[in-house]
C-alpha cells in the first residue's frame, strides 16, 4: 500500500505530541534543566546579552557516553503569536581525544522590541527533553 500523509497508513499520527515528552523542574535540584540568565535591565531595540546554561548548579556530564547534544532558545511574544526560535546550540565534542568537550553555556545577543517569555529546551542523550522559561520586561 502506498504511503500517503493523509491516507490510512497515517492513522494515529498525531497522538504523540512532543510537548508531552518535555521535562520541567527546578534547575538547582535538576541537572538538566537549562538556565536562563537575563541581565537586570533590557532596553527595547538594544542588544542584550542573554545566557543560557545546563549544569549551573550541579554540573551534567559530559563524555561520549552521556552528554548535552542540543539547547535552543525561543521567544513567546506577549500578546500571542508562534514562538520566536532564537538560537539553536549544538555541542559537538564530549571529551574527544580525552580533553576536548563543548559545554552546554552560551550567551546570545538578542534585540527585542517587546516584552515576553524567553523558554529554553535542552536535550540529553540519555534522559531526554528539558525546559525552562523566564519572563521578559523591558
Ligand atoms: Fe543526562
Amino acid at each position: 500500500m502506498p504511503m500517503h500523509p493523509t491516507g490510512p497508513a497515517r492513522k494515529g499520527v498525531g497522538t504523540l505530541s512532543l510537548a508531552n515528552t518535555i521535562q520541567d523542574a527546578d534547575w538547582k535540584k535538576e541537572k538538566h534543566v537549562p538556565v536562563i540568565e537575563v541581565p537586570e535591565s533590557v532596553t527595547a531595540g538594544e542588544p542584550a546579552a542573554i545566557a543560557v546554561s545546563v549544569g549551573k548548579e550541579i554540573p551534567h556530564p559530559n563524555t561520549p557516553e552521556h552528554h548535552i547534544s542540543w539547547m535552543k532558545l525561543y521567544f513567546h511574544p506577549e500578546g500571542g503569536g508562534f514562538p520566536v526560535e532564537i538560537g539553536d546550540y549544538r555541542m559537538l565534542a564530549h571529551g574527544e581525544a580525552g580533553e576536548v568537550s563543548a559545554e552546554p553555556a552560551i550567551e546570545a545577543r538578542v534585540t527585542f522590541g517587546k516584552p515576553g517569555m524567553l523558554q529554553a529546551l535542552s536535550y540529553c542523550n540519555l534522559h531526554g527533553l528539558w525546559q525552562s522559561e523566564v519572563q521578559l520586561t523591558l
